[in-house]
């Protein structure tokens, strides 16, 4: 089996949050004795500052080679005014579309040692454990024909495209209903079908789909109430999919239930059981370098890494209830910090997680 992960810290937090996850992938690299190769790339800002494109061809050889790979962020100010087929999230989205990971899967749950972090009321999240699956390359973030383009009376138009082939939906709607399989068999499709075609057809598609999957409940949902319901009773939900732009902002919707989007991981997944794996946040340009960002989502991210790509859900469990127990011993970056918990660094907590593992 290949062993092979490549880690890309990024831009912004992203090198710090990356260098505690790599120690704790370090650490249960040898504690369970996985044989894993860690290598690392450069992505996004650092890249376009190291070799001018945010996605070197190295990086995406070294990628295709990987069972799995862990991000921090891209993306920053310092370098928004760069043209957009240059910039740092085109190297996030391209390494996406490249190794084909159209399977993104957000997980939002809610650790109880934190249930009054979240701005909703303790009782509206307790328990709160949804699963978001995002279609991940495709839709509109990447449609042909988009731009921007001069209309005759000389005014400028910017258009993009919506669109999904059936094969997309289908593939997509197989991993949602596969991931309801293990949980509690609900799935809610979350579509615009009152007013886009592309997503009556994606309607369509998993009513069919749903045909081999009886023992899962399927729902939809116009997504202005599914962002509507996710505040007014989140706990409704087990999984949603949908896709590409309403997935981007449903997750984030959905992750600040849970108190902070620094305690969320991700995976996406192609069909070949390869993955990249990352925090659901970005790359924090404003609090980089202050060493106070929350670790604990990528430390996460190497958990769900271990489960999906490589696995290993022994170490995964390990990683999660060291997670766990940090947090019991009221250990709080400032994200998650509440009155009688006890501020700390992006590195103490990274320690006390080590620490953790070794116990
Ligand atoms: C995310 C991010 C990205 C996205 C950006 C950085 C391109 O918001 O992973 O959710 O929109 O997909
Ligand atoms: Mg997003």
């Amino acid at each position: 089996m290949n062993k092979k992960v490549l880690i890309l810290p990024g831009d912004g937090i992203g090198p710090e949050i990356v260098g505690q996850a790599k120690a704790v992938l370090s650490l249960v690299n040898e504690k369970h004795k996985l044989q894993l190769e860690l290598d690392e790339a450069l992505i996004g800002g650092a890249a376009i500052d190291a070799t001018g494109q945010p996605l070197p061809e190295e990086t995406i050889n070294k990628a295709k080679e990987s069972a799995a790979i862990l991000l921090g962020a891209v993306g920053g100010p310092k370098w928004e005014s760069l043209d957009m087929s240059i910039r740092p999230e085109k190297g996030l989205l391209g390494i996406r579309s490249s190794m084909d990971l159209f399977g993104n899967l957000r997980p939002a749950i809610l650790y109880p040692q934190l249930a009054s972090a979240s701005s909703l009321k303790p009782e509206v999240v307790a328990g709160l454990d949804i699963l978001i699956v995002r279609e991940l390359t495709g839709g509109i973030y990447f449609g042909q024909p988009r731009g921007v383009r001069i209309l005759e009376n000389g005014e400028r138009e910017g258009f993009n495209t919506y669109r999904y082939k059936e094969s997309e939906i289908v593939r997509i709607g197989r991993v949602a209903f596969e991931m309801a399989m293990k949980r509690d068999k609900r799935v809610c499709s979350v579509d615009k079908a009152n007013v886009l075609e592309v997503t009556e057809l994606w309607r369509e598609v998993m009513e069919t789909l749903s045909k081999d999957y009886p023992e899962v409940e399927l729902s939809h949902m116009y997504v202005d109430n599914a962002a509507m319901q996710l505040v007014r009773a989140p706990k409704q939900f087990d999984v949603i999919v949908t896709g590409n732009m309403f997935g981007d902002i449903l997750s984030d919707a959905a992750a600040m239930l849970t108190g902070s989007i620094g305690m969320l991981p991700s995976a996406s997944l192609n069909s070949q059981g390869q993955g990249m794996y990352e925090p659901c946040h970005g790359s924090a340009p404003d609090i980089a370098g202050q060493g106070i960002a929350n670790p604990l989502a990528t430390i996460l991210s190497v958990a769900m890494m271990l489960r999906y790509s490589l696995g290993s859900s022994e170490a995964a469990d390990d990683i999660e209830k060291a997670v766990s127990t940090v947090l019991d011993l009221g250990l709080r970056t400032p994200d998650i910090y509440a009155e009688g918990t006890e501020k700390v660094s992006t590195e103490q907590m990274g320690q006390a997680v080590l620490a953790a593992l070794q116990n």
